[in-house]
């Protein structure tokens, strides 16, 4: 593959190549060796039309360590705001000579559109509600360090799915990986095709938790929605936010994930957000390496 869109592109080897990669980049990470002469002489542009925290800086840290030239290029302050197209954005970074383009989109699918009009590889880091891939590899990364083996591990991700690209992202790539994936959501926060993704569903939390190996805990996305949704915060921490009472029904050794950025007091409590078995920052460290692996590999034609 010369492009990173979809975690439904990877098949169980391309994964597994990609996570035993980022492996291999963090043990040399640990040696102290924390630049690579990899991509010496090839550009990356993070092409960003939606806020970010730790994907733009994951990436742009990614591809620094591998000795890529960066550009950092945010719809914010760019000509797009005088209504330039994504096509004419695309062609001005061709003409740059991009050899990757790491692109968030409000609108899902964008990375298709722009896969037709330049020549390097595009990685989607996020396109409206439908993927985020690289979250999903992380994710996973993540739960193998912990779980070793994901084949048969009890996966439940919790929310706001019908927003989610996380979810989304996640439920393909961890039943490639064979894990068993349940979600529990409102039934106002499923999508309709819910029915046909290769996972679980339940509205039951409670009954879920001490068969869980991984909860994943799901950002409430408020600025998506609108009261039909959405009825109350109060009521909605009560029924599917992961509070301490909760936290004390999973296996001992559990671990809690949550992509970020939080609701602390909503989806999830702070203390267990805080709590030795939360993976949340480790997840975003494992964000550096795992973006470094799909780089490597996509530039370098291997994947
Ligand atoms: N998890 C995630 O995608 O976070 P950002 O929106 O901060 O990149």
């Amino acid at each position: 593959n010369k492009h990173l869109i979809s975690a439904a592109d990877l098949s169980k080897d391309d994964a597994l190549l990609i996570l035993d990669t980022a492996e291999e980049l963090a043990r040399v990470s640990e040696r102290s060796i924390k630049k690579l002469p990899t991509l010496r002489g090839r550009t990356v542009v993070n092409l960003f039309f939606e806020d970010s925290t730790r994907t733009r800086i994951s990436f742009e840290a990614a591809a620094k360590r591998l000795s890529a030239d960066v550009i950092n290029f945010s719809a914010k302050g760019s000509s797009v705001s005088k209504g330039e197209s994504l096509k004419d954005t695309a062609l001005t970074l061709e003409a740059m000579g991009a050899d990757a383009v790491v692109m968030r989109h409000g609108a899902s699918g964008a990375p298709y559109r722009l896969a037709n009009w330049i020549r390097g590889s595009v990685v989607n880091a996020g396109d409206g509600t439908h993927e985020h891939p690289t979250q999903a590899l992380l994710d996973a990364f993540t739960m193998r360090r912990h779980l070793k083996n994901l084949e048969g591990r009890k996966i439940t991700i919790v929310g706001d799915v019908l927003h989610s690209r996380v979810a989304r992202s996640n439920v393909l790539l961890l039943s490639t990986l064979g894990a068993d994936v349940t979600l529990v959501a409102p039934p106002t926060l499923l999508p309709v095709s819910v029915g046909t993704w290769p996972c679980d569903v339940s509205y039951d939390l409670d009954a879920v938790l001490p068969k869980s190996d991984v909860i994943m805990m799901l950002r409430v996305q408020k600025e998506r929605m609108n009261a039909a949704y959405f009825p109350s915060e109060r009521e909605y921490s009560r029924r599917y936010g992961l509070d301490r009472d909760r936290f004390a029904k999973l296996p001992d050794d559990a671990i809690v994930m949550h992509p970020g950025p939080m609701n602390r007091g909503m989806e999830i409590a702070a203390e267990v957000a805080d709590s030795a078995r939360s993976t949340i920052v480790e997840q975003v460290a494992n964000g550096v390496t795992t973006r470094m692996a799909v780089l490597y590999l996509l530039l370098g034609g291997e994947i």
